[in-house]
């Protein structure tokens, strides 16, 4: 494909298949995602310049503008073709590749998909080491809403709240569920640790089917982890011997404290950094064949005692 001519310095990513300069990426006014935020979005992990689980982020994508009855003739093989383009044409490295799907003008059931890539450190790095704290915000997850459970580009609630509880001195805030229990962070999902069980809420309570979440559920078993979908009460949540966040964007990150309590002694837990050095390290492609694909396994002697 041919690639169009840059000004010195600019950057490429990809509008619907076709590489473009970043300040030509636009959207127009009449498309629908401008007045009502109609579209979905994914951010994707670029590590040694391969996007990680790309075939899962766009599948997400296609389910996610399919529930808000934007169906189209996209499919994910499409997307990630565009994906790796756009990583390509960006040369990023470390990173994140974002593609971002809107519901198209009014009238033309079509979207428009733009893909691009850039270096970015990963985000709140030393906390992640050190452990996160989060508050408990007002905001509720509803599992009859279309939104709930899609990376819509109506993303204005989960901002808010995550930018309230960072002004509170929080770094993350948990939203709960409409019956009260809980549901997932504003950009993230949560486990706990009892035992030998790793336990999150089911998708049943409204959170987002989170990439991440998928990968270490399935990466469980192989450091002797039984892993299991079930509602979590708050109380639980404070009485579990360690607790994490999971994400794109923060991998597995513990979080130690909620409001002004600390979960456990309030440190990082050795199952979670056992389960976050073996997901860091197949997201780097540490172990050859891991890749892009689910069902890999983690290191051996990863078995946690
Ligand atoms: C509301 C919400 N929950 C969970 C997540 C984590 O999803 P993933 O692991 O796919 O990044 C995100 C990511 O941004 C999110 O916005």
């Amino acid at each position: 494909m041919e690639t169009p001519a840059v000004a010195a310095g600019e950057k490429l990513g990809v509008v619907d298949g076709r590489p473009s300069p970043l300040s030509k990426m636009v959207v127009p006014v009449f498309d629908r995602s401008v007045r009502y935020g109609l579209g979905v979005f994914e951010t994707v992990g670029v590590h040694a310049g391969r996007p990680f689980l790309l075939g899962q982020h766009a599948r997400r994508l296609v389910q996610g503008l399919g529930r808000l009855g934007l169906a189209s003739s996209l499919d994910p093989r499409t997307l990630v073709r565009w994906g790796q383009r756009a990583v390509e044409l960006a040369s990023v490295q470390e990173g994140v590749l974002r593609i971002l799907a809107t519901a198209g003008d009014d009238g033309a059931l079509r979207p428009r998909v733009l893909a691009w890539a850039m270096e970015e450190p990963p985000t709140v790095s030393e906390a992640s080491e050190r452990g996160l704290r989060a508050s408990i915000h007002p905001l509720r997850r509803d599992p009859a809403s279309p939104l709930s459970g899609t990376k819509s580009l109506a993303y204005a609630d989960c901002y808010l709240a995550r930018w309230q509880a960072n002004a509170r001195g929080f770094d993350e805030a948990i939203l709960c569920s409409s019956e009260g229990r809980i549901a997932e962070g504003t950009a993230s999902n949560v486990f706990i640790v009892e035992g030998s069980r790793l336990v999150t809420p089911p998708l049943s309570e409204g959170i987002l089917p989170g990439v991440t979440r998928a990968f270490i559920l399935e990466i469980a078993r192989g450091v002797s982890l039984e892993p299991m979908e079930e509602p979590i009460e708050m109380a639980r949540l404070m009485r579990s011997r360690e607790a994490f966040l999971t994400s794109t964007r923060l991998g597995v990150a513990p979080l130690v404290a909620v409001e002004d309590k600390m979960i456990a002694e309030g440190r990082p837990g050795p199952v979670t950094l056992t389960l976050r050095r073996s997901y860091g390290g197949i997201a780097r492609g540490e172990y050859p064949g891991s890749g892009a694909t689910p069902g890999c396994r983690p290191e051996r002697g990863m078995e946690i005692p």
